[in-house]
């Protein structure tokens, strides 16, 4: 078991922190009071390579591991959690069933123009009955056979840089009916002719982040627009979620890491009753807490990421990692992560005492971003299940295992 970083990742590290500290920390805090949607930085993101670094060398991404996905999201949370939301919905769910599941032309068409920034992403699911029940979806797409295109109606809700995205992955439904099977994905470009952008929501955290409403209206789309078969949406959306939790995580360590040394360097500079605060041992048994915390979700987070990895350097062992997956690290990283940034943040609160209250004071603003860590892109409740689901099946098959071996030894 290595639990050591490698060189290019530290590497990676190093360029991202700086790069993060010193063009992104500065505005967090005007971002979050005006909910200013950080156009200028992720031009500066996208100018480094960052949009594409899930896209294949292929396409003029940067290919990087989930590993140094993680350090990308966690160093970009630190600094603001709303650049690193929009970054990571671009980079990884808003392109995700493109990258994965796109025809070759596809491809070939929008990877290159989304790994440069010249096209932001979106990722569209979500509506007002089709939330933790994904399989809900009433937006639906409708085929028109002799003009090979689909007439889509509906409504859609809380989609992440949906205002400012050129390019939306859209989940649809062809018949409501059939739940999960009837789900079929599209990629639609923002001038499409009955696409109406609504009304962005007022949130109490990541108010830098977009999340609007879209109203499609007889919107056409062509069928060679469609990603995967009809019906295979589910699937894949699920497959995204599992990819994107993780760097969910990411986004909540890195809130909790920020959280963690601005609580030091209060503590170590208050004085109470003549000593800095951070002598009295009730406030160490906060802050070993809070790191400890902090350590085990940051191992999770890592764990989901290396065993993605190894999943996908074995991609051509098919039949051998047919029925592996990530999906339970992947929810257990984001479930934890997610519950111990809300903590962390809390308690750098309860630190700083009054001044932890305060707008001018940053970890008001940590702990409302670290909030919706707990909601967005599943539930904690939605990651119990999944978790659990996981477990229950993998025990299934070892119990099935164990019943063939028996069987052979007979
Ligand atoms: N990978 C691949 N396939 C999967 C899968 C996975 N991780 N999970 C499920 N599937 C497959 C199943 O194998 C099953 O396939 P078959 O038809 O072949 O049997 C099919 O999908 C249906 O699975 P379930 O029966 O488990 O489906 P369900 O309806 O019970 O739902 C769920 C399962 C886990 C609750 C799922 O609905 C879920 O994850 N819900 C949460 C969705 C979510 O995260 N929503 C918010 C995201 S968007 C967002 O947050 C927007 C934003 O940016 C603000």
């Amino acid at each position: 078991m290595d639990f050591n970083l490698t060189k290019e990742q530290l590497e990676l590290r190093a360029i991202i922190r700086a790069f993060a500290q010193k063009e992104i920390a500065p505005y967090a805090a005007e971002l979050d009071r005006k909910a200013k949607f950080p156009a200028e930085i992720l031009k500066k993101l996208a100018a480094l390579g960052y949009f594409g670094m899930c896209i294949s060398k292929e396409f003029i991404g940067l290919e990087l591991d989930a590993v140094s996905q993680c350090i990308v999201i966690e160093e970009v949370s630190k600094a603001c959690a709303s650049t690193a939301c929009c970054l990571a919905a671009h980079a990884s769910i808003g392109t995700f069933a493109l990258r994965n599941y796109g025809t070759a032309a596809q491809k070939q068409k929008y990877l290159p123009i989304l790994a440069s920034g010249e096209m932001l992403a979106c990722f569209s699911l979500t509506e007002t009955n089709a939330g933790s029940d994904a399989a809900n979806i009433q937006t639906i797409s409708v085929k028109d056979q002799k003009e090979n295109n689909y007439t889509i109606n509906g409504h859609k809700i809380f989609a992440t840089n949906g205002r400012y995205a050129d390019m939306i992955t859209l989940a649809t439904t062809i018949n409501p009916e059939l739940k999960h099977k009837g789900v079929t994905l599209f990629l639609i470009e923002k001038d499409m002719q009955g696409l109406k952008i609504g009304k962005s929501a007022d949130k109490l955290g990541l108010r830098a982040t977009d999340n609007c409403e879209l109203f499609f209206e007889n919107a056409k789309v062509s069928a060679e627009n469609r990603i995967g078969d009809e019906g295979e949406g589910f699937k894949i959306l699920m497959e995204a979620l599992d990819e994107s939790r993780i760097l969910i995580a990411a986004q909540a360590v890195g809130i909790a890491q920020q959280a963690l040394e601005l609580s030091i360097e209060h503590c170590k500079n208050r004085m109470q009753f003549g000593k800095q605060i951070s002598d009295f041992q009730a406030t160490q048994f906060k802050l070993a807490d809070m790191a400890t915390g902090l350590e085990a979700a940051r191992i999770l987070m890592y764990k989901a990421a290396a065993l993605k990895d190894e999943l996908a350097d074995k991609k051509d062992d098919k039949e051998k990692n047919a029925d592996k997956s990530f999906t339970k690290e992947a929810a257990q990283a984001k479930l934890f992560a997610s519950e111990i940034a809300s903590k962390i943040t809390i308690e750098a609160i309860q630190l700083h005492g009054g001044k932890g209250y305060l707008r001018d004071y940053p970890v008001e603003r940590l702990m409302r971003d670290a909030k919706v860590t707990e909601i967005y892109e599943g539930t904690s409740e939605i990651q119990r299940l999944v978790i659990a689901r996981e477990m229950l099946k993998e025990d299934n098959n070892s119990n099935n295992n164990n019943n063939n071996n028996n069987n052979n030894n007979k």
